[in-house]
């Protein structure tokens, strides 16, 4: 590699404009501990007036990214777009074509196209680096690529969506609902570009799953249908009803071999709230990951916003600046293994149901009745009545019963006029 390094940042949302900042101020430190001179040759936004946090050279600028790379000899990309397909995966790909080396916090980009991806950058023995997809700040990616590189790896789970974890935790300390929580979320640069929508429907939590799972099972990174749920569901009462149970709402990711077989999986849970994952509070992150010999490691810190992404995007690049080409899989894409998935209707939980009901004789059991029916056995009822409108909130923790279960307990309350609106669901971890 020259000794001086041409850079090119396409995209500058929070995330993009506060990364051009860090590249720009820390160029003695770069040089320091990799002996390479960065040096910033083009960047690319949408909107070149946007007001944003840190000033931009307008002299770089390029509205079309992929004209940066006819003009100029790059060396390190950083694509800070955010998009799964269209300009993000063209750009990358035609870097990765051009011998240049890549470093990306999209994780709707490589969760979905990662295994493509990889096989490119091997073939232009290029870097592909993606630490900031998963977990924000946390090192997890370099984590298991490298710390624990030997480790059979049978189990990485936690918390892996900022915007999530702060909504809930704002919930519980405010006592706001969701809208009012989620619009400072955005303002704080935790929510995905554009869209938070994905942050808020499990789906940004399940990317980082996929590609976790990859690199702890050295697995292709799967395509398999997969147990989806993310926050949107889950209101202010069920927060102060889970206060009263001693009890916690995570939204956590899970990734499991199970019989051999690829579990993945992202939904809200209970926890308990004298549980490690139960206080992991905020815009907070951890993954825990469970293998052999290691045992059980922890990794925690900020899972979202500029700066704990930009954090782990310059780790990327002096990861690239010191050394060798890397698989970015962990190892060939040829000899990553494509595992089976475990088929979901096994996965076995209590249950905890709200149901908003007319407060009339005969409406706890005809609910009771129907658990019955359906093997679904009752640990707790909690029942609160609200006289004035004659209904009343039951909620039910069920002992433990299998998925198939829990989606026909959601099915048969449908046609009941004394059940006022779908029951809330949220699953008892453990
Ligand atoms: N939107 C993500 C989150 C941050 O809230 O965790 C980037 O992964």
């Amino acid at each position: 590699m020259n000794k001086i390094i041409n850079i090119a940042v396409v995209g500058l949302g929070q995330v993009g404009n506060y990364l051009l900042n860090e590249l720009n101020t820390k160029k003695k430190e770069i040089e320091l501990k990799t002996g390479k001179k960065i040096k910033i040759v083009a960047v690319s936004a949408r909107n070149i007036n946007k007001k944003r946090q840190f000033k931009v050279d307008k002299k770089l600028f390029y509205k079309n990214p992929l004209d940066i790379l006819k003009k100029h000899q790059v060396d390190i990309l950083f694509e800070a777009i955010g998009q799964s397909d269209g300009v993000s995966k063209k750009i990358v790909e035609t870097a990765l074509k051009n011998g240049t080396h890549v470093v990306t916090p999209n994780k709707a980009l490589i969760s979905k196209h990662g295994n493509d991806l990889s096989k490119l950058a091997e073939k232009n023995n290029v870097n592909l680096e993606f630490e900031a997809s998963v977990a924000g700040g946390i090192p997890v990616l370099r984590a298991i690529k490298e710390g624990l590189a030997t480790n059979k790896i049978s189990k990485v789970y936690g918390i892996l969506n900022g915007t999530s974890n702060y909504i809930l935790s704002e919930m519980e300390n405010s006592n706001k609902n969701f809208p009012d929580v989620l619009k400072k979320a955005q303002q704080l640069g935790y929510a995905e570009p554009g869209n938070p929508k994905l942050d808020l429907n499990g789906f940004d939590a399940f990317a980082k799953v996929r590609i976790l799972s990859a690199l702890a099972f050295n697995s292709k990174i799967s395509k398999h249908k997969c147990l989806m749920e993310g926050i949107e569901k889950i209101e202010l009462k069920d927060i102060k009803i889970a206060n009263q149970l001693d009890l916690r709402v995570k939204l956590l990711g899970i990734s499991e071999l199970k019989n051999n077989q690829l579990f993945e999986t992202v939904h809200p849970c209970l926890v308990s709230k004298k549980s490690y994952i139960g206080n992991v509070n905020g815009v907070m992150n951890a993954v825990i990951i469970e293998g052999k010999p290691v045992g059980e490691s922890v990794l925690q810190g900020e899972g979202a916003g500029p700066g704990p992404t930009s954090s782990a995007l310059l780790s990327d690049l002096l990861s690239i600046l010191r050394g060798n080409i890397k698989k970015p899989l962990g190892v060939s894409v040829s000899k990553l293994k494509s595992l089976k998935p475990y088929n979901v209707n096994n996965y076995v939980n209590s249950l905890y149901l709200r149901f908003e009901v007319k407060d009339k004789s005969g409406v706890l059991s005809q609910i009771t009745n129907r658990l019955a029916k359906y093997k679904i056995s009752i640990k707790r009822i909690i029942q609160t009545p609200d006289k004035k409108n004659d209904k009343a909130t039951i909620v039910i923790i069920s002992h433990k019963t299998s998925e198939l279960n829990c989606n026909n307990c959601l099915s048969i309350f449908k046609n009941n006029k004394n059940i006022l609106k779908t029951p809330t669901l949220i699953r008892l971890l453990g």
